[in-house]
């Protein structure tokens, strides 16, 4: 793992976007793996001014998001292919059919994860996929549990997480229960992962899941095993890492 600290959220979403802004100028046909939640939308604010200065194209960019919202349709504002639409692919010259976001209205939810990795695979693997983390230590909705989740998939949220996301809705009830996210294979396989974070609220769990024991209860931890993982987070996220291992400085 390599890690870049930063003063703040600001710096942080600079130093995220230049590193997509590197892979997109070296490989302009990138399949690029997207993530939601509220710590990537500096480095997507970035990317489309960057995108605006005529610095990066995405022309010639496919992507996958993480996950979706089951039951949510694209037109919900709090659905993932909103929040994508709102915050990046309008605001860029990506073509709107190579954006793909699980479908959270599938009714067999199998065969739609089933055929999502299969796309992914056609399109020859993720080059570059950023992830946020939950409080629980999820990417994706990947919740802690008994193993680490393969394929894309159903996932029953963790209360932690209901209340956590209850923060973009009018209430609670309505925090969808379910979703579908990518799975390990499809994260793991990026050829290279940014993890960016944010706030004091993260820094217990991006302490464990770097430096605790790889397990599925923390499922960050998997991200140990990867040969490519930089850690973007700001000083506050960083804090506890700085504590316990002051080295990384
Ligand atoms: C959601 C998403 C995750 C995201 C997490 C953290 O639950 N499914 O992909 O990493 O929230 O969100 P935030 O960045 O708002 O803290």
């Amino acid at each position: 793992m390599k890690f870049i600290i930063t003063k703040d959220y600001e710096e942080m979403s600079r130093k995220a976007a230049n590193i997509f802004a590197a892979q997109i100028i070296a490989k302009p046909d990138s399949v690029l793996g997207l993530a939601t939640g509220s710590t990537p939308i500096g480095t997507y604010d970035r990317l489309a001014d960057l995108c605006a200065q005529g610095d990066i194209d995405f022309s010639k960019i496919s992507s996958f998001n993480l996950d979706e919202y089951c039951g949510l349709s694209p037109e919900h504002d709090q659905s993932y292919r909103y929040f994508m639409n709102q915050h990046l692919f309008s605001r860029v010259n990506i073509r709107m059919e190579e954006t793909h976001v699980p479908n959270g209205l599938a009714d067999d939810m199998e065969k739609e994860g089933l055929a999502y990795d299969a796309m992914i695979r056609e399109y020859g693997g993720i080059d570059l996929q950023i992830l946020g983390i939950g409080n629980t230590g999820h990417i994706g909705f990947n919740e802690p549990d008994d193993a680490f989740p393969t394929s894309t998939h159903k996932v029953e949220l963790a209360q932690k997480t209901i209340e956590a996301n209850s923060r973009f809705f009018n209430s609670i009830d309505e925090v969808p229960k379910y979703a579908i996210t990518m799975g390990m294979l499809s994260i793991m396989n990026a050829k290279k992962i940014i993890l960016v974070a944010n706030g004091k609220g993260k820094a217990d769990i991006l302490y464990e899941s770097c430096f605790g024991p790889v397990t599925p209860k923390v499922p960050a931890s998997i991200l140990q095993l990867h040969p490519d993982v930089t850690i973007v987070a700001d000083k506050d996220a960083a804090s506890v890492m700085l504590e316990k291992v002051p080295e990384l400085l």
